[in-house]
């Protein structure tokens, strides 16, 4: 039996721009999912998980729509093998709200079932194996989202190329609106807006301010990250997945004395991140209007093996 486990991500800047071809910037945060990978008699697959009411058993190769059973298969197809698989998911990671928990939970199924059979994976090997499951649920992903959850600390990704980034590890406050989104819808919604050429601007905008990102928070240079930041989320608000929840909550931590605020992953609903050096203002703020607001810190470790 083996456990592994792998961080939530935040996108800090480029969600959006990333899916066409431009970089982002993202990060691992203390909060995990954990999969524990056993060996069983019978060419089968059984994913046993909390947030589902009934074990899910699949065989090993037909097609399927689950993330997780599409992570065990093609961990197996890697390792070359045809024994059954059970797998379970315990994860501390809200789902659907921009944190990368569908990332994540597929990122530790890929490391725990490949290391029943193999020694040591690379993560990028393994980031290869979660794609391929993240593609199930969001279609056409950039891949920003697994490739943080298993490599882990600070990332620029663009399609292709991925560069660690040498940080200091930041504070963020997470707010949580509680309202749940399909990044795929958003992600087509955005597809669709483009098409004005006003629009497509704002993804131009989000390219260039993601450069000047890199160099601050390689300097650790909050104020202007803090700036960054709130221009960043202007620019997806212009194009179009912002919500009212999340305005709120974004006023609300400036006025708290955020230095930035965004919306983090696909919007719609789900997260904002807001940068502080008075993290229990801004939490209690936040909580004041209803969300869910929690400290988190970035730079965590990728996908790995539990002791
Ligand atoms: C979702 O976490 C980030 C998006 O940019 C989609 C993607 O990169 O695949 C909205």
């Amino acid at each position: 039996m083996i456990k592994a486990s792998a961080p939530a991500k935040l996108i800090l800047f480029g969600e959006h721009a990333v899916v066409y071809g431009e970089t982002a910037i993202a990060t691992a945060v203390d909060k995990r999912a954990y999969a524990t990978a056993c060996e069983l008699e019978g060419s089968k697959i059984i994913v046993n998980s909390k947030n589902i009411q009934e074990d899910i058993e699949a065989s090993l190769i037909e097609d399927t729509t689950n993330p997780i059973v599409k992570a065990v298969q093609e961990a197996l197809k890697f390792c070359k093998t045809k024994t059954g698989v059970g797998v379970e998911i315990n994860s501390e990671i809200p789902v659907a709200v921009g944190l990368g928990s569908s990332a994540s939970v597929v990122s530790a199924t890929a490391m725990a079932v490949v290391s029943l059979f193999k020694e040591n994976p690379d993560p990028l090997k393994i980031a290869e194996i979660a794609l391929e499951a993240e593609k199930i649920s969001h279609g056409n992903p950039s891949g920003v989202d697994t490739a943080t959850t298993t490599l882990g600390g600070t990332i620029a990704f663009k399609k292709g190329t991925i560069e660690e980034l040498k940080t200091e590890g930041l504070s963020l406050v997470i707010g949580n609106t509680g309202i749940r989104k399909s990044t795929k819808e958003l992600v087509d919604k955005v597809r669709k807006s483009i098409e004005d050429p006003r629009m497509a601007t704002s993804l131009f905008n989000i390219s260039s301010l993601v450069k000047s990102a890199k160099t601050a928070i390689i300097q650790n240079n909050l104020d202007e990250l803090g700036a960054l930041m709130d221009k960043n989320h202007k620019f997806l608000r212009e194009l179009g997945v912002s919500s009212p929840q999340l305005e709120t909550l974004i006023k609300t931590a400036k006025k708290a004395g955020a230095l930035g605020a965004k919306l983090t992953g696909a919007g719609g609903g789900g997260c904002i991140i807001a940068l502080t050096q008075e993290p229990k203002k801004v939490i209690q703020a936040l909580e004041k209007k209803g969300a869910t607001a929690f400290q988190v810190h970035t730079n965590q470790e990728g996908v790995k093996i539990e002791s």
